[in-house]
C-alpha cells in the first residue's frame, strides 16, 4: 500500500531542546544583533567581518548540540509515511537524526558559496574570513537565505505541501514569509497539526493545536495522525 505523505514545517523552536536559541524569544539570537547588521545583504556589505563571525560563532556551536527527540521521532516517522521536512533552520540536527528528505529554506551553515553565485555550494565545516575565495577567486559567504534575498526552495515546497496528505508544522511563529504562507499551500481539508508552546494560531476546522514543547508535542501529533483513516 501507498504510504501516506506526510510534509513538516519546522522552525527555530524544535531545536530549542538540543539548545539551539529560537530568533524571536527573549533570548533570541537577535540581542545585541540587529537584524539588519547580520542577516541582509547590506549589513555584510557594510562590515562583512562582524557578519561572518556572527554565523561562524553559530556553526561552532553546532558541534556542541545534538538533535533532540523531536527530530529522532521524524526520522522515525519514514517507516510508516512519506516524509518530507522543510525546515526555516539552518543547523543539521534535521540530518543528524536520520531524517533523508530535506528542504533548507533558509540555507545551511554548514555550506557556503561566493557573493556572486547563490546556486553552487561548498561544504563549510569551519569559519569563513574576510579574504577566503572560491575556487573563482570570489569572496565566500554563508550559504544562508538573508532578507531580502530570494528564497529559491520554496517553490519546490510549496509543491511538497500541496501534494501532502497530512501538515505538521512543529516550533515557528509563523512570522517570516514566504515559510509562513506554506500551510496555505496544502488541499482544501488537510489534516494540519501546530505544535508551539506558544502557538500563534488556534485550531479551527481541519488545523489542531498542540500546545507544548517539540518533544512531547510531536510525540502527541504523531498518536493522532496514527488515529486518521
Ligand atoms: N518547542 C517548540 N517550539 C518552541 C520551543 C520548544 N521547546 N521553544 C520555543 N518555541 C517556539 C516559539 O514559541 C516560537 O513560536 O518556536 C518559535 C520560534 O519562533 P522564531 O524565533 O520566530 O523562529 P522561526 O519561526 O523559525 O523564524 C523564522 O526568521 O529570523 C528568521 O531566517 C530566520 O528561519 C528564521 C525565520
Amino acid at each position: 500500500m501507498k504510504k501516506k505523505k506526510i510534509a513538516v514545517l519546522t522552525g527555530a523552536g524544535i531545536s530549542a531542546e538540543s539548545g539551539v536559541k529560537t530568533f524571536r524569544d527573549a533570548n533570541g539570537l537577535w540581542e545585541g544583533h540587529d537584524v539588519e547588521q547580520v542577516a541582509t545583504p547590506y549589513g555584510f556589505e557594510k562590515d562583512p567581518e562582524l557578519v561572518l563571525n556572527f554565523y561562524n560563532k553559530l556553526r561552532r556551536q553546532l558541534k556542541e548540540v545534538e538533535p533532540n527527540p523531536a527530530h529522532r521521532l521524524l526520522a522515525e516517522l519514514e517507516k510508516d509515511y512519506e516524509v518530507v521536512v522543510i525546515t526555516q533552520n539552518v543547523d543539521d540536527l534535521h540530518e543528524r537524526a536520520g531524517s533523508h528528505h530535506i528542504i533548507h529554506l533558509h540555507g545551511e551553515l554548514l555550506k557556503m558559496r561566493s557573493v556572486d553565485d547563490s546556486y553552487t555550494l561548498y561544504d563549510c565545516k569551519e569559519d569563513i574570513k574576510v579574504g577566503d575565495m572560491s575556487p573563482t577567486g570570489v569572496q565566500l559567504r554563508p550559504h544562508i537565505v538573508w532578507f531580502g534575498e530570494d528564497v529559491p526552495m520554496i517553490g519546490k515546497a510549496a509543491e511538497e505541501v500541496e501534494s501532502a496528505d497530512i501538515v505538521v508544522i512543529i516550533g515557528t511563529s509563523l512570522q517570516v514569509y514566504p515559510a509562513a504562507g506554506l500551510m496555505n499551500c496544502a488541499k482544501e481539508g488537510t489534516p494540519i497539526y501546530y505544535v508551539d508552546p506558544r502557538p500563534s494560531i488556534d485550531s479551527k476546522n481541519n488545523i489542531t493545536v498542540i500546545k507544548d514543547v517539540a518533544s512531547r508535542g510531536v510525540a502527541k501529533a504523531i498518536e493522532l495522525i496514527k488515529e486518521l483513516k
